[in-house]
């Protein structure tokens, strides 16, 4: 078979692991040809490829970010995108898709399928707010790399006396706020699922200060929203599936806390930091088996497919399961996160 493969969406350590095995079995046990497509949607669309071989991909297991690039390109909203897409695919001899990706991407792919283009789809992003998988690959990585800033913001909040506020990625969702926070020992976790209350959170500062402990780390997952009329914030661009460009929160409730509290209250962006450098060997070992069990579902047909972690076994389960909802952070998570804040 010939089969593509692309990457869309941000970027997230693990992609490079994903490509690597899903070439590896393709090429070595199925004797597949792999194409690759260049960033994201806009390859198949543009015809941008790029060939893929074991050899081409020796090395990869442990980079970052991801050989094909990536883009945020949505074929609904390029004119005659879906149809120059089909075009090229049908060109190139191009039998079967993988796309591995976030919501957006799958939630492409899923229409796609529903048009006739056989597409299997790998769970992608650090958000970890895919549906139908327990984990996406990247998300284990940016929850340390979040751990050990906090660990170091530490240091500073006690020589100092200081709040110390570390926004986090988590667009819709705040996993990595909430596992970082937990694993950092946080004094309060906000998260985008739940609008905080800014005088609450000053409350329990306050107490933590009376009682003595002065350093606190607040976590903010930079989609976390205040209550309605508490506070004001930006708004920021749209990409091209209508997603605000976030980031910026951690500042605004910096300097609310510093006013309402009068502690001196700073900031740290994590941003992009998250998102970069190596996989931990937890998303490599799962980028891995989600590679080859994507070229596994080519092979037996399983289009319109998601693969996912479901009690520690690969499973697959439909893309329209997969972008249907959004995985929200669990309640019990949060109530564990708040028996440690204040
Ligand atoms: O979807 C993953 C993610 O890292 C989100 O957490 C974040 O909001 C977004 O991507 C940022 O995307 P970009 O790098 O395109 O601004």
């Amino acid at each position: 078979m010939k089969v593509g493969v692309l990457t869309g969406g941000g970027d997230c350590p693990g992609l490079n692991a994903v490509i690597r095995a899903v070439v590896r079995k393709g090429e070595r046990v199925y004797g597949d040809e792999l194409i690759g497509f260049r960033d994201g949607w806009k390859g198949p669309i543009e015809g941008l490829t790029m060939p893929l071989d074991v050899e081409r991909c020796r090395g990869l297991l442990p980079k970052g970010g991801t050989i094909l690039g990536s883009s945020r390109t949505n074929p609904y909203k390029v004119d005659g995108g879906v149809d120059r897409l089909k075009a090229n695919l049908a060109e190139l001899g191009v039998d079967a898709l993988i796309a591995i990706g976030g919501e957006d991407t799958l939630g492409v792919a899923h229409r796609l399928t529903s048009e006739g283009v056989p597409v299997v789809g790998v769970p992608k992003t650090i958000d970890n707010d895919l549906n139908g998988t327990e984990v996406t690959f990247g998300f284990h990585t940016a929850v340390q790399i979040a751990t050990d800033a906090i660990d170091r913001l530490h240091t500073t909040a006690e020589s100092h006396d200081r709040v110390l506020v570390c926004e986090v990625m988590g667009r819709h969702a705040g996993w990595i706020a909430t596992y970082a926070g937990i694993a950092g020992g946080a004094a309060e976790v906000l998260v985008p699922e739940i609008a905080f209350d800014i005088d609450e959170v000053c409350d329990f500062l306050k107490r933590r200060h009376e009682s003595g402990r002065f350093a606190s780390i607040v976590v903010v997952a930079e989609g976390a929203q205040p209550k309605a009329g508490t506070m004001v914030l930006q708004s920021g661009e749209v990409d091209a599936f209508g997603h605000a460009r976030l980031g910026g929160i951690g500042l605004v409730l910096a300097e609310e806390i510093e006013k309402r509290t009068g502690f001196e209250t700073r900031v740290t962006v994590l941003g992009h930091v998250q998102r970069g450098g190596t996989p931990t060997a937890f998303d490599r070992v799962l980028a891995t088996r989600f590679g080859v069990a994507a070229i596994d579902a080519v092979h037996e047909g399983a289009f319109g497919q998601m693969v996912a972690l479901q009690a520690g076994a690969i499973v697959r389960v439909s893309l329209e399961e997969a972008v249907g909802q959004l995985k929200t952070v669990d309640t019990h998570l949060v109530e564990v996160a708040e028996v440690f804040f204040g």
